[in-house]
C-alpha cells in the first residue's frame, strides 16, 4: 500500500463558524494504481489532495504513506515528504512566471538537493521525457496551456516521486490537448510505475483510464451508487 487514509477530518474556520470540508474519509491506494477523484465543487476534492501533499494539516485522522504517517510528521519531515515522495499539479500550472521551462525544474531539483553541476542535464532529460525539448528556454507565457502543463507535470516528477497527485489537471485546457495530458499520465503510470491520484470533473474519463473512483459528496465519499460509505 502506498498510500492508507484513515477516518480523516478537515474543517476551516471562519471565526467560530466551522466548515466541515472533509468528514471521516477512508481510502486505500496500492503500489502503481491510478485512482481518480471525482465530485460537485466544493465536496472536499483540492482539501483532501493538500492535506495528502502535505500542503495544510488535517483536523483529525491519519495519512499513512508508505506506512510513515504524514499526520505526525515534523515541519521537516512533511517538506522532505512534499520534495521527495510526492510531486503535485495543479488546474493553472502554478510555474514561476518569469523563468524559463528549464530554470523551473531547476529550482525543484535544488529544492531536492541536486548538485549545481547535475541540475541542468537532469532538467534536460525530464524536459524531453515530456516531450518538450525544443521548449526549454520559453517562459511560461511563451508556451501553450498544453506545454506548461507538461512543464508542470516535469517538474511534478523533477525528484523522482513515487506519487503524483494532480488538481484537474485538464481542467483549463481544450478537450484535444487533455486527453494528450491524460496520456502522459497514463504512461508514467503503466512505464514508470508512479502512483497517480487525479481530481477530475470528467468521469467518463475517470472510468476509463482509473483502477479505482472515488466520489466525494459534502465531504465524505460515496460509493458509486451516491451512498455514503460508513466511517
Ligand atoms: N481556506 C479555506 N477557508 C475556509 N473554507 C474553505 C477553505 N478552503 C476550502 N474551504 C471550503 O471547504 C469546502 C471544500 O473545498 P475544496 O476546495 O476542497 O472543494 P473542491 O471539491 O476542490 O471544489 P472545486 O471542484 O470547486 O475545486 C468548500 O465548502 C470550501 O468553501
Ligand atoms: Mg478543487
Amino acid at each position: 500500500m502506498i498510500l492508507r487514509v484513515h477516518n480523516l477530518c478537515k474543517s476551516y474556520y471562519r471565526g467560530k463558524l466551522e466548515i466541515p470540508a472533509l468528514k471521516n474519509v477512508s481510502l486505500d491506494i496500492s503500489e502503481g494504481e491510478f485512482v481518480s477523484i471525482i465530485g460537485k465543487s466544493g465536496s472536499g476534492k483540492s482539501t483532501l489532495l493538500n492535506l495528502i501533499g502535505g500542503l495544510d494539516t488535517a483536523s483529525s485522522g491519519n495519512i499513512f504513506f508508505r506506512d510513515q504517517d504524514i499526520s505526525a510528521m515534523s515541519r521537516k519531515e512533511l517538506a522532505r515528504h512534499r520534495r521527495f515522495s510526492v510531486g503535485m499539479i495543479f488546474q493553472s500550472f502554478n510555474l514561476i512566471p518569469s523563468r524559463t521551462a528549464l530554470e523551473n525544474i531547476s529550482l525543484a531539483l535544488t529544492f531536492g538537493g541536486v548538485p549545481r553541476r547535475q541540475r541542468k542535464a537532469r532538467a534536460e532529460d525530464v524536459i524531453r521525457s515530456v516531450g518538450l525539448g525544443h521548449r526549454i528556454d520559453h517562459k511560461p507565457t511563451e508556451l501553450s496551456g498544453g506545454e506548461a502543463q507538461r512543464i508542470a507535470i516535469a517538474r511534478a516528477l523533477a525528484n523522482n516521486p513515487a506519487m503524483v497527485l494532480a488538481d484537474e489537471p485538464t481542467g483549463n485546457l481544450d478537450s484535444v490537448t487533455s486527453s494528450e495530458i491524460i496520456d502522459l499520465l497514463q504512461e508514467l503510470n503503466q512505464k514508470k510505475g508512479i502512483s497517480i491520484l487525479m481530481i477530475t470533473h470528467d468521469q467518463e474519463t475517470a472510468s476509463r483510464i482509473s483502477n479505482k473512483v472515488i466520489r466525494l459528496v459534502d465531504g465524505s465519499i460515496a460509493n458509486e451508487q451516491g451512498k455514503t460509505s460508513m466511517p
